[in-house]
């Protein structure tokens, strides 16, 4: 067996804006036939119906903490469709704590999460179960091909970074928003979990699958890759 992965996969990616479900079809293959060779898990983002439930309970007056939670339950609802599409390989529900995902890694090929705790995302959410496998080395897989100098959506000179080390990437991404459902290339404090425990961090896009299969399989890959050097 190669070492096990751990992989966070933005939810915007399993269900880009069309609301299709052949994308999530297609990552379900890449992911089937990696789960051959390696122990895979995975922690699903909310993406844009996390984003659609908090604005609409902003609308109606919750607070930070309650939004958080509707971003958590849509997580988890996201990681309940990739668990269709993923079939008897995979652990049958997302894992609700890092203590369930480690037991449930033990039987299944294939477990995943969604979100944990009012106040991160489901990048810190990845790089703490990483942690605590021991795991060395984590994908985020998002909607942009790897971290820019400023937003590349915005910021028509923004630059591609190949390779960072860890603290250029807390510099970078400190600088983005506060708030339930921010939309920053990785969570702050995933990126300082990261450091702490030493695990290079690869940040690639979620539509270009042969890419993602080469970054699995620790080929050269298109992306970002953070870690201490
Ligand atoms: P995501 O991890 O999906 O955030 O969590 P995102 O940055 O919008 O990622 P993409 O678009 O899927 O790539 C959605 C929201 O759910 C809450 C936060 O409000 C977060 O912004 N959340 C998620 C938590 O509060 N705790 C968690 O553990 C996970």
């Amino acid at each position: 067996m190669k070492e096990d992965l751990v992989l966070s996969v933005g939810g915007s990616i399993l269900l880009p804006e069309d609301e299709n479900v052949s994308h999530i079809k297609d990552i379900a293959e890449v992911i089937l036939e990696a789960s051959k060779e390696r122990k895979l898990y995975l922690v699903i983002g909310g993406g844009s119906t996390a984003r659609k439930y908090i604005n609409w309970g902003r609308e109606l007056g919750a607070n930070e903490a309650t939004l958080d939670d509707l971003g958590i339950e849509t997580s988890r609802l996201n990681a309940r469709l990739l668990i269709i599409a993923l079939g008897r390989a995979v652990y049958s529900v997302p894992a609700k704590n890092f203590d369930e995902a480690v037991s449930a890694g033990n039987h299944y090929p294939i477990v995943t999460m969604g979100g944990t705790h009012p106040g991160h995302t489901t990048d810190a959410v990845a790089a703490m179960l990483a942690e605590r496998l021991h795991v060395k080395r984590m994908i985020n897989v998002t909607s942009v091909d790897g971290v820019y100098t400023a937003d590349p959506k915005k910021d028509p000179d923004a630059e591609h970074i190949e390779k960072m080390e860890y603290d250029r990437l807390i510099e970078i991404v400190s600088k983005g928003e506060r708030g339930a459902g921010p939309n920053i290339v990785f969570d702050p404090l995933a990126a300082k979990i990261i450091k702490r425990a030493n695990i290079v961090t690869q940040i690639v896009s979620g539509y270009d699958l042969e890419n993602l299969r080469k970054t699995i399989d620790n080929e050269d890959f298109s992306g970002t890759t953070v870690s201490s050097i």
